[in-house]
């Protein structure tokens, strides 16, 4: 089976890189950005400093921040309708995986034309998006550097999955000393989407000696220092390890893909507008109770990395000590214990699990599912 690895051209990562990076933006030419943030990091002043920087090499800028979470095909037009009326020429993304992925949104249909509705699914463009620098401030996501956008249909309550070569940006910046302000809550909701990537891209049918790589040094950073970065988030050390460990789960996923808690969590999500981390950190030991039948022995390498002595068991065993571990670890970063805990309703749950059959995140999961069996994992997790 062939595979093809899809990763930006550029991704510049380290305590204090900002400054390298803003010399790296100038070089590509560019004359006038649109800054593409959400309202926190406009009010914290963080995206006025971005403008200040990018002012600091001859380029022009104007923010746009309503890019909300979980963001909308609303906040879509309306960057879309600044970006027009304002004449830029490239896109920068400020924030998590929402402005990440309200700015892919933008700068595909800025090119593309149509309707953000039309690139639902896979390779949906014909043109390369408008060129996107991303600069995250979350560890989680990996929507800085991967080909995947996800935009909530608003309605419909469902999220779109638009997984597109073309929404790649052209450089990803991770800067640690951007993610020190974010509050505990976050910082264990993006560390579990991350670890979430790990997993799921690890028992991917899609996985490859690369993104098998990728993931386990991913789970043995996140196992080794999300607790950390929970704990004091000015620890630099953990947020560095952090944004490593999310990048190389982003590796991942992005080449092998997802699986049944990805595309689960999007519907929870869609519905019930909650973050999509604690949705997937949720979801993540049932999902994986599941594919146990068929990822023993994947999922005992997992506990592995986790830091579990695997020695004399068997792969079924190994498989259950993951999970344990992955609980224990949700538990220590006060994950909330189920989706009743969320809001969600059990009413709820045929058309939530019919809809996550339909998410393309979930083609590569390792075993198959109904929507009897979607729906009795979604029971599972209340
Ligand atoms: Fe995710």
């Amino acid at each position: 089976m062939s595979s093809t690895f899809f990763i930006p051209a550029v991704n510049i990562m380290g305590i204090d890189c900002l400054e390298e990076a803003m010399v790296a933006i100038r070089n590509y030419g560019f004359t006038k950005a649109l800054i593409v943030t959400d309202a926190g990091l406009a009010k914290a002043g963080v995206a006025t400093a971005i403008a200040e920087k990018l002012a600091m090499q001859d380029i022009d800028s104007v923010i746009f921040d309503g890019a909300k979470p979980n963001p909308s095909i609303a906040n879509v037009e309306a960057g879309l309708a600044l970006l027009s009326t304002s004449q830029c020429d490239f896109i920068v993304s400020l924030g998590g995986g929402s402005p990440h992925d309200c700015a892919k949104g933008i700068a595909l249909c800025a090119t593309n034309g149509g309707h953000i509705r039309d690139y639902e699914g896979v390779d949906q463009s014909t043109k390369p998006q408008l060129p996107l620098v991303a600069i995250n401030t979350t560890a989680g996501t990996a929507s800085e550097m991967t080909r995947f956008c996800i935009i909530t249909d608003e309605s419909r309550h469902v999220k779109m999955a638009i997984v597109d070569r073309n929404v790649t940006p052209l450089l990803s910046v991770n800067d640690p000393a951007l993610m020190v302000a974010m509050p505990k809550g976050l910082t264990a909701a993006t560390g579990m989407d991350a670890l979430t990537h790990a997993i799921e891209a690890y028992v991917s049918t899609a996985a490859n000696p690369i993104t098998d790589a990728c993931a386990i040094k991913a789970i043995e950073l996140i196992s080794a220092n999300l607790r950390l970065a929970v704990r004091d988030g000015s620890d630099l050390q953990a947020r560095e390890n952090m944004a490593y460990a999310q990048f190389l789960a982003g590796m991942a996923f992005n080449n092998a893909s997802l699986g049944f808690v990805h595309a689960m969590a999007h519907q929870l999500g869609g519905f019930y507008d909650l973050p999509h981390g604690v949705c997937n950190a949720v979801l993540l030991p049932h999902v994986q109770t599941f594919n146990a039948v068929v990822s023993a022995e994947r999922l005992s390498h997992v506990a592995h990395a986790l830091g579990t002595d695997i020695r004399g068991m068997s792969a079924e065993e190994g498989a259950q000590a993951a999970i344990v571990a992955i609980r224990c670890l949700a538990q220590d970063v006060e994950i909330p214990a189920g989706l009743r805990e969320l809001g969600a309703k059990l009413q709820d749950i045929p058309v939530l699990a019919a809809n996550a059959l339909k998410d393309a995140c979930g083609l590569t999961n390792p075993r198959a599912a109904d929507q009897r069996q979607i729906e009795e994992i979604f029971r599972s997790a209340f």
